[in-house]
């Protein structure tokens, strides 16, 4: 693939291999992998883990509930410590947007940013990337092979870091990228070569994949949502709104799935539905990050 969108998280000349002069341990031993989250996950973390077993690493999984950032760690030290344990690299999620650049700086070996606020997800969007192209038929992946295909984006765009990353990776492939939401969940500050809007018909019209996303009330300032209801009614997708877009949409998610509101059970299970290949692709997407990352 041409765009590595995980390089501004990962340090300048820091992809190292398992046994680093970092390790405390002599060699041979378990290499370690940290997955640093200081938010729920169930898909990334998983993916993480598994794509750790299966390089021959340990994943060291710390969560910001069951660790010293309790007791008021910053993200430097626990960066440092996690260093000083002889890991080979960190995966990192965190609320705030930088994050994962930020951790870079104190780290001695590579940090993969697993998800930064509402900033970025690049793993996710080479996920998402990877799946489109195997439904796509895998075309040549040197050439813009999403030009001319319009990709419609749903949901709560303001907080999301998966629609900012993929409008990123899709738009370099030649995707026309339209991110849809109520008025008060588009973005505030202009994103580069997306088509925004607020009117459903208007996304959706024409385009062969539809993205859709969580409400995520977790990050929202009161009055951002009037009701859920309206919320439904107008952006919801379903069936019916899918009728009459295109003969072949397929649908997306990244998770966590909210049936019901932004997606419907009919269309979630429907055929037309990749969400769980998104998930197994997932896999698939964290190994390749990590391999390359680790210089293997
Ligand atoms: C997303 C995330 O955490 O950004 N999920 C994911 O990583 N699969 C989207 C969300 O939380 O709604």
């Amino acid at each position: 693939m041409r765009a590595t969108p995980l390089s501004h998280s990962v340090g300048e000349g820091q992809a190292v291999r398992a046994n680093t002069p970092h390790s405390p341990f002599p060699t041979p031993h378990s290499p370690l992998i940290a997955l640093l989250f200081y938010e729920p996950s169930t898909r990334t973390r998983g993916a993480f883990e598994q794509a750790c077993v299966l390089l021959g690493y340990h994943p060291l999984v710390i969560t910001a509930s069951a660790s010293s950032i309790q007791k008021g760690e910053s993200l430097a030290d626990t960066v440092r410590t996690l260093c000083a344990q002889g890991v080979s690299a960190i995966a990192l999620r965190h609320p705030q947007a930088g994050s994962a650049q930020l951790a870079s700086r104190f780290s001695s070996v590579p940090v993969l940013n697993a998800g930064d606020g509402a900033h970025e997800h690049p793993t996710q969007a080479l996920l998402d990337l990877y799946t489109l192209w195997e439904q796509f038929g895998k075309p040549d992946p040197e050439t813009r092979w999403l030009e001319g295909r319009k990709i419609a984006i749903v949901g709560d765009i303001r907080h999301s870091r998966v629609a900012r990353s993929n409008l990123t990776l899709l738009t370099q492939y030649g995707a026309q990228v339209w991110l849809c939401a109520p008025p008060t969940l588009l973005p505030d500050t202009p994103l580069p070569n997306a088509y925004l809007t607020h009117d459903i018909r208007q996304a959706l019209e024409g385009a062969e994949v539809v993205m859709t996303l969580r409400l995520q009330i977790e990050r929202m300032q009161q009055g951002l949502l009037t009701s859920l209801s309206a919320y439904r009614r107008d952006y919801q997708i379903n069936a019916e709104r899918l009728r009459n877009v295109h003969p072949n949409c397929m649908v997306m998610h990244p998770g966590p799935i909210q049936r019901g509101i932004e997606i419907s059970d009919e269309v979630a299970d429907s055929v037309a539905s990749l969400i769980l290949r998104q998930v197994q692709n997932g896999v698939y997407a964290r190994l390749a990050c990590l391999e390359w990352a680790l210089g293997h």
